[in-house]
């Protein structure tokens, strides 16, 4: 009898409209968990729902903004509700914004990262570990970012918010692993998603440069990344909790000069 990975899991996975969010939500369907799909983009999370439920999975849309509390508690509610329980999450929204040296970012804009980068797996650790430390079992993996261990040109806050994402998993997975829960984290290197692809479009020298990133000389592709996410998630990965890990075509063994 072949099993597949999730067999039976209910999982949430946030930002799930688009990117690495909805590859992970197509492979957690794939590999046979019930999927609640979260983005407050209702149009992009809903295509993501049908695209599941027309490959004969389950899926449900849950309109949530991960920087507001209320939301985020009533997106663990209706999924435990939905489905009936909460099993794995990737707590996976987030919007990159690095274009400008550190003296010019206006305070706004920092806010708002901290509230959707930071605050928001915060937010969804909180309501996520309180489900499943009552049923005593449960696995979670934030997405961080390399930008968290590795210094990107003009992206400081965003680098910083996801080295708090690093260190949120930790103390997360510390606190809860008695009760039978894991919290992992990976961090993505420079991955083609469709904003990517959109933002390199005609520009070879920066696609050039962005792949230079890797060992491997490449981009990673959004289902290299759900493929590690669903990994983590399952019980093949029952011993791992606390880890941060690098999905990003070997970013950290990259020499300098090799080409
Ligand atoms: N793509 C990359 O190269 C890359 C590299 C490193 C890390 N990451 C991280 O991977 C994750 C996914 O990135 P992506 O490139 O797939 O992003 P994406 O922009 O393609 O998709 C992000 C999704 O999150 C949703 N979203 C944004 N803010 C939200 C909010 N406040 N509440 C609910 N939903 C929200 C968007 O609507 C969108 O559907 C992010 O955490 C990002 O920081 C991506």
């Amino acid at each position: 009898m072949t099993t597949t990975l999730l067999d039976g899991k209910v999982g949430i996975v946030t930002g799930g409209g688009n990117g690495i969010g909805r590859a992970t939500c197509l492979k957690f369907a794939a590999e046979g968990a019930k999927v609640v799909v979260a983005d407050f983009n209702e149009e992009a999370g809903q295509r993501t729902v049908d695209e599941i439920k027309g490959a004969g999975g389950e899926a449900h849309f849950i309109a949530t903004d991960v920087g507001d509390e209320a939301q985020v508690e009533a997106m663990v509610a209706a999924a435990v509700e939905h489905f009936g329980g909460l099993h794995i999450a990737s707590n996976n929204a987030a919007f990159v914004r690095g274009d400008t040296l550190l003296e010019k970012y206006d305070m706004e804009h920092f806010h708002r990262g901290a509230n959707i980068c930071l605050e928001g797996v915060f937010l969804c650790l909180k309501y996520e570990l309180a489900v499943m430390r009552e049923a005593g079992a449960g696995a979670i993996v934030n997405i961080g970012s390399r930008a968290s261990v590795h210094p990107v040109p003009f992206g400081s806050p965003y680098a910083a918010f996801k080295a708090g994402v690093n260190s949120l998993t930790r103390s997360a997975a510390g606190e809860y692993a008695r009760f039978g829960v894991r919290v992992n984290c990976i961090n993505p290197g420079v991955t083609r998603t469709e904003g990517v692809a959109r933002y390199i479009e005609g520009k070879p020298e920066l696609e050039r440069s962005l792949v230079s990133n890797a060992a491997m000389l490449r981009m990673g592709d959004p289902e290299e990344l759900a493929d590690a996410v669903a990994w983590l998630c399952s019980e093949r990965a029952s011993f791992i909790t606390g880890q941060s890990l690098g999905v990003d075509g070997g970013a950290n063994c990259r020499m300098a000069g090799l080409q």
